[in-house]
């Protein structure tokens, strides 16, 4: 599925306000305290920093890689003078974005991915393949776009991309297809390329996707980078969190999950046999995380009913313990790994 959500309230022209998803299992999760210092990596429309500064009186540092969403957030920051620091950045980054504001540690992280309803809903933007629009999707406004994507890289890339990052089984014969239509012209909208992947997968009468969705779905996660960027956030969060502070993860798909899970699972047990390790081993790889529940926790039906898009939501929730963080290792969180560069 496409990642983003947020109910359908467009206003008359202009693209829907994001809802925010699962707000109060998020707050419940991150139990803000007076004087606490807590991350919203991923600020969209700011409902969790709103609801968050409104939970006590604490202060949020709140990062967007999206130009626009920082500077619609300028308002919400007079709001609260003095408690909420904008940045624009990655969250991936969030540990050096945190310490150049002067904090050195942190009591809440929280991070909701995907794309918000401005970004899915707005055609300029290109993210949806509902909405005639320039094949873009760039969260960040920068480098190179889906459209430079499509008509550049050969077909076994495309087919690459398409594969690992949609989980698309007809990943080579819709490269083929994006290969040939861009010798006739170049592909420069949202439904050319959807045209094109729904003439090679058809499309089945009970099927609820749309066929272009996979495809949509790997890139944007391939121009934004955003599963690497998932498990450098989850470990800069590591890093970042005192002892007894709160993580927080609502992610939307598949890939996403998987990286959130392994990344609990891999901090919430004690390696394998160490405690026949050296003493500064078994330190090094005692659990960061306590869980705060085994299972994810999923929006209930009636958040569901009122927002459509929360359905495949999943929130993963945990406290930090006072063992040093882990390092990275990507391929052991799952995130899929492309052989060739951007
Ligand atoms: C689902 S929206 C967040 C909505 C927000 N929780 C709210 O209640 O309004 C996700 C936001 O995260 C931003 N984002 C996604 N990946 C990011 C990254 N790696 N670093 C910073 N921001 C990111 C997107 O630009 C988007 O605005």
């Amino acid at each position: 599925m496409m990642a983003g959500r947020g109910a359908h309230m467009a206003a008359v022209g202009g693209p829907a306000r994001h809802i925010p998803v699962m707000l109060s299992e998020v707050l419940h999760a991150l139990e803000p305290k007076s004087g606490a210092i807590i991350v919203d990596g991923t600020f969209g429309a700011g409902g969790y920093s709103k609801a968050i500064l409104e939970a006590a009186d604490c202060e949020v540092i709140a990062i967007d890689r999206d130009p626009e969403a920082v500077a619609a957030g300028r308002a919400l920051a007079a709001e609260f003078p003095g408690r909420l620091r904008l940045v624009a950045g990655r969250f991936g980054a969030m540990d050096e974005i945190v310490k150049r504001q002067g904090v050195e540690t942190v009591d809440g992280v929280a991070l909701d991915l995907g794309v918000s309803s401005m970004q899915l809903d707005e055609p300029e933007r290109g993210f949806s393949f509902m909405k005639e629009g320039p094949l873009d999707m760039r969260m960040s406004k920068e480098g190179p776009s889906a459209s430079d994507i499509v008509n550049t890289l050969s077909a076994g890339e495309l087919a690459e991309i398409i594969c690992k990052l949609g989980e698309e089984g007809r990943s080579h014969a819709i490269a083929k297809a994006i290969v040939a239509r861009r010798a006739e012209a170049p592909i420069e909208t949202t439904k050319e390329l959807s045209d094109i992947v729904a003439r090679v997968l058809g499309r089945k009468r009970d099927e609820a996707k749309h066929p272009a969705t996979r495809t949509f779905q790997a890139l944007r996660l391939y121009l934004n980078d955003e599963l690497d960027e998932l498990a450098r956030g989850l470990s800069a969060a590591e890093r970042l969190l005192k002892a007894g502070g709160r993580l927080a993860v609502v992610t939307f798909h598949s890939l996403e999950d998987r990286i959130a899970k392994r990344f609990f699972a891999s901090r919430s047990t004690p390696a394998r046999g160490s405690r026949h390790l050296p003493d500064s081993t078994a330190q090094a790889l005692a659990p960061s995380f306590r869980l705060l529940n085994r299972h994810p926790i999923e929006p209930n039906q009636s958040e569901i009913r009122q927002n459509p898009r929360a359905r495949s939501a999943r929130l993963r929730a945990a406290e930090r313990t006072a063992a040093p963080a882990h390092g990275l290792d990507l391929s052991a969180l799952g995130v899929p790994q492309i052989s060739f560069g951007m």
